[in-house]
């Protein structure tokens, strides 16, 4: 449904995005990770035809992002990542005005207004960022599009509303939507996503369905030991490992859980305590920065 083939966006200053390439299939909910810069919405913007791709193409339900734009929009939801709306309309007044370009068509207006809260009669510019962003959900989904392009679509909301954001996510899905979001959390594009792709400096560094993702993803646990003796055991094993002070170690196991134990059975051991995943490790552990 949603295509992008061997795509390369480079701007005059030679950032931009490298050699995209994947697609997303109808019904597929696909998740686009990467932190700040990485080419998130550089990628979005060629598969909405505003900018000439410097190699490669894109094409959404068979059609090329660039020739016919005006038609995809008939099929697209998009919630862009810098909304720049119309400052002086109010909430309302915007709907509206995407209503009309869409054909008076949005069915779903009156009830995803209600469904995020959103307040429609403020001017735009007095709106809060999360206002703001809810206004975008609400002119992405009114018109039921089939395929929805969301670039970072729970940015500025609060906890109440990413969750109520998940919940839609996953309805639609279950309507056979066909959804790409790019997004700097794990969490929720492991609430939502079937397959993600992960971007460092403009390149895809992973692209795989969620629970392979987090197959692969490392625990670290942070141990503490009575005698630094012991160091010498946990080195001798194998395991890797970083010393954090004179006796605790933060040591990372992926699949080596048997062989972390009993390493450990053989230490004298003060305390244990393993670390959260955070998205910072997934992103460290996929971009391989790291030299452990
Ligand atoms: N118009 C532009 N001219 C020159 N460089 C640009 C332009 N737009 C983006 N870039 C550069 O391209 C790279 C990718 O930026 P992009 O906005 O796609 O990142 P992103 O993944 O969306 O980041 P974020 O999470 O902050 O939204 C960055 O290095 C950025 O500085
Ligand atoms: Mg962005």
């Amino acid at each position: 449904m949603i295509q992008i083939l061997n795509m390369s966006m480079i701007y005059p200053n030679g950032k931009g995005v490298f050699d995209i390439n994947f697609n997303v299939q109808e019904g597929e909910v696909f998740g686009f990770l990467g932190p700040n810069g990485a080419g998130k919405t550089t990628t979005i913007r060629q598969l909405l035809g505003f900018t000439n791709a410097t190699k490669g193409k894109c094409i959404i339900d068979g059609m090329d992002t660039r020739l016919e734009a005006y038609k995809i929009q008939k099929v697209l939801g998009y919630l862009p990542g810098e909304i720049a709306f119309f400052d002086n309309m109010t909430g309302n007044e915007f709907l509206t005005f995407m209503e009309e370009m869409r054909g008076n068509n949005c069915h779903r207006k009156e009830e995803l207004i209600e469904y995020f809260e959103l307040e429609t009669e403020n001017k735009i510019r007095k709106m809060s960022k999360g206002m703001k962003q809810k206004l975008g959900l609400v002119a992405a989904f009114m018109h039921d599009p089939k395929i929805l392009i969301l670039d970072e679509p729970t940015s500025g909301l609060d906890p109440l509303m990413q969750r109520k954001f998940i919940d839609l996510i996953n309805k639609e899905k279950k309507r056979n939507k066909t959804i790409l979001m790019s997004s700097h959390i794990f969490d929720e594009v492991d609430k939502t996503c079937d397959r993600a792709a992960i971007i460092k400096e403009g390149r895809i560094v992973a692209l795989d369905y969620i629970p392979t993702l987090k197959e692969n993803i490392r625990k670290s646990f942070f141990v503490t030991l009575r005698s630094k003796d012991d160091i010498e055991i946990i080195e001798k094993s194998g395991l890797k490992y970083i010393l954090i002070d004179e006796n605790i170690l933060e040591i990372f196991v992926e699949k080596n859980f048997d062989l972390f134990f009993k390493t450990l059975s053989k230490c004298n051991v003060e305390s244990l305590d393993a670390s959260e995943q955070t998205l910072e490790q997934i992103f460290i552990r996929y971009y391989g920065s790291d030299k452990i």
